[in-house]
């Protein structure tokens, strides 16, 4: 039997060799490559996380860059190996980059690109989406329907919290975590409490003009507050979503003594990084307040969920599914082949990472620069004027 063929090859002439590690949505990234004289060569490997030797295996004697998963370990091993094969590009297809040691990439002089701006509003959608269906107890009902139990209306069936009112907190207010805010404050008129080490200004004023607005209308403020500490989001908010990077600083961010501060009623949604929250800890938790509801995209150790989570009826599970819409997943490719073949061919990095507009109009072709690259200060690459 003929074996399986688990690489797909594009313009097999081009003169740069660029390895994906994944089939990615869309093809305007596998184009806009082929049009600047790349070789595409695709896995197939049906396997879902690829090891550090498979990934040796693919880049091989010969390759200019590597595009790759948050699931990959990409450290000293790797970037030595893209090095040995005269690589200078690797990109992340994703924002967070907790699975590259960037110190290891630098010492190879190997630029290391992530996939900011194009993930904000679909992943604050997913945490708004995760604290509807926490709060009504969507997920609970439809499995209640679909198991034959629904006899009648009843006034005490899946009865769960109105938002309206409400304070949502918000722990880490960058991008994704100031969109988000902004959704459960405009959508559904709750007041806002948020803890971050940098005051959100635009964040504050968008509140504030709201507030007013709704005033104006006869109907009540909504308002905000920065807190000074995390905990005091903690003890104060109805619902809180987790926006912060994983770091040293936040592993277990959200442990068993935090989990104690928080309402007995209270919602906690994840779509950062599993291991911001001790999970056995959360468990437990759940286990011991059934009131207490949480919506999680991320795990500590991905596939994996801690024992007894599967089986919590208050807590909702998606498998990291937060920057998962169509338009972000193709703009992610999009930008991680952009920045692997802007380093290859020596252009400048784009002087902001956030406004990346102008590498995903499919109508023209992308300006000459990587569009973003985490380590461009410590290998010193210069800035695009653009
Ligand atoms: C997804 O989780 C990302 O970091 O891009």
């Amino acid at each position: 039997m003929a074996k399986p063929v688990a690489i797909e090859v594009y313009n097999p002439n081009g003169k740069y060799r660029v390895v994906s590690t994944k089939p990615m949505p869309g093809t305007r990234w596998i184009n806009l490559l082929i049009d600047q004289g790349c070789r595409v060569e695709i896995c197939h490997l049906k396997k879902t996380i690829l090891s550090v030797e498979d990934i040796i295996d693919l880049i091989g004697n010969r390759c200019d860059g590597v595009i790759g998963q948050l699931t990959e370990d990409w450290g000293e091993t790797l970037f030595s190996a893209l090095s040995k094969a005269g690589g200078k590009a690797f990109s992340n297809m994703a924002v967070g980059y907790n699975n590259v040691d960037v110190e290891a990439a630098n010492k190879y002089g190997i630029a290391v690109g992530n996939t900011p701006g194009v993930l904000t509003e679909t992943t604050a959608e997913l945490a708004a989406s995760l604290s509807l269906a926490a709060a009504r107890r969507i997920v609970e009902a439809d499995g209640f329907m679909r198991a034959g139990l629904y006899e009648g209306w009843l006034p005490h069936l899946f009865v769960g919290n109105l938002l309206k009112g409400q304070t949502v907190g918000v722990i880490g207010a960058g991008r994704i975590g100031s969109a988000y805010a902004r959704m459960m404050v405009e959508g559904f008129k709750m007041n806002l409490i948020y803890f971050d080490l940098y005051q959100s200004t635009r964040l504050e004023k968008f509140v504030t003009a709201y507030g007013q607005f709704l005033k104006a209308n006869g109907e009540q403020p909504v308002t905000w507050k920065r807190a000074s500490s995390m905990e005091e989001v903690l003890r104060e908010a109805d619902l809180i979503s987790l926006h912060p990077v994983l770091d040293k600083t936040t592993y277990h961010l959200v442990n068993k003594e935090r989990l104690a501060m928080m309402k007995k009623e209270a919602i906690l949604v994840n779509c950062s990084r599993g291991p911001v929250i001790d999970e056995v800890a959360l468990v437990n938790h759940l286990r011991e307040n059934p009131m207490f509801r949480v919506g999680l995209d991320v795990f500590e150790e991905e596939p994996f969920m801690k024992p007894g989570l599967a089986d919590m009826k208050n807590a909702i599970v998606v498998p990291h599914i937060a920057s998962a819409s169509k338009w972000t997943r193709e703009g992610m490719a999009t930008l991680a082949a952009l920045n692997v073949v802007g380093r290859i061919k020596g252009y400048p990095i784009w002087s902001d990472p956030n406004r990346v507009d102008p590498f995903l109009n499919e109508n023209a072709s992308p300006p000459n620069a990587s569009p973003s690259i985490v380590n461009s200060k410590a290998l010193g690459l210069p800035v695009s004027k653009l």
